[in-house]
């Protein structure tokens, strides 16, 4: 099962104290925003720190309203948080007293959809399809963060929602882990074909994950280009794409894209944070 995403002229202003008065003023994060994500499409989102890629994901989520324009899930306009999208965040999300396996079955739960043979059952499919059979007993603290980050997508993807959004999922990760589940995860969208749009402000990550790559650029937030990204991922498995002169050639074409913006001085930083 897979959706698409639209955002039409999207944006959203939030009130912020300003420094010296502590007056309400507002403060663009994000205007006129267009974006489509295909049915079973894996978009990356790439941009600076504090850009806005937070709030849209916010956004698709159900999690917070636009202040103007339209967000839509095939077709249809997002009014809250739904079972058809389900969120992976970059802090580990699992619970502490609850192992692997009774992590994910009390997503399952909460959806009120399956019976209790069937959270075992999807619970074990889905521990499987990320790579964790053997640990699936283990409590969080017996797991290292990659392994919990798998789990955390396990326990999106098990109640088979239409849309997977990724917040920098893999940020705390080791380089080495965090390109092992790169490649996991490519494997996980094509066996699943589930719509994928995954965060982060690593050009390499969003180059290697993504069939096209958004930038976005800040003040105020927006998508300045959408870049398709034609690599033969057939051959990623058998040698490392990463290293090839066509994957060089778009990290330099979003890099590039990203540095035309104007740099945030620090001060403008700190006061919206
Ligand atoms: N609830 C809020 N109230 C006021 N300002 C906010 C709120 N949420 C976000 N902002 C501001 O909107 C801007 C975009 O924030 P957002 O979290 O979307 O950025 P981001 O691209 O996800 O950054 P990062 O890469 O650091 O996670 C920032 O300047 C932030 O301070
Ligand atoms: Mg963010």
């Amino acid at each position: 099962m897979s959706s698409s995403i639209e955002l039409r002229d999207v944006s959203q202003v939030f009130a912020v104290r300003g420094d010296e008065d502590r007056q309400l003023r507002d403060f663009v994060a994000l205007q006129g925003v267009d974006l489509t994500v295909a049915p079973g499409e894996l978009l990356a989102l790439v941009g600076p720190s504090g850009c806005g890629k937070s709030t849209v994901l916010d956004l698709v989520a159900g999690l917070t309203r636009p202040t103007s324009g339209r967000v839509l899930v095939d077709g249809e306009e997002i009014t809250g948080p739904g079972l058809d999208r389900s969120v992976v965040f970059q802090q580990y999300t699992l619970l502490p007293w609850r192992t692997a396996t009774a992590n994910v079955e009390l997503a399952l739960e909460a959806t009120g959809r399956y019976t209790r043979a069937e959270r075992r059952e999807r619970a074990r499919e889905h521990l499987e399809l990320v790579g964790l059979t053997e640990f699936a007993h283990r409590y969080p603290h017996e797991l290292s963060g990659g392994m919990k980050q798998r789990v955390a997508i396990a326990r999106s993807l098990s109640y088979e929602p239409g849309v997977l959004l990724m917040d920098e999922p893999f940020g705390a990760l080791d380089a080495q882990t965090r390109e092992r589940l790169q490649e996991e995860l490519v494997g996980i969208w094509e066996r699943t074909g589930t719509t994928i749009v995954f965060i982060t402000h690593d050009i390499e990550e969003a180059v290697f994950l993504g069939q096209r790559v958004a930038v976005m650029s800040s003040r105020p937030g927006r998508v300045k280009e959408v870049v398709d990204i034609d690599l033969d991922r057939s051959a990623a498995v058998e040698s490392d794409i990463r290293s090839t002169p066509e994957f060089a050639a778009y990290r330099h074409h979003v890099w590039a894209s990203l540095r035309q913006q104007p740099a945030r001085r620090l001060e403008e930083v700190e006061r919206v944070a």
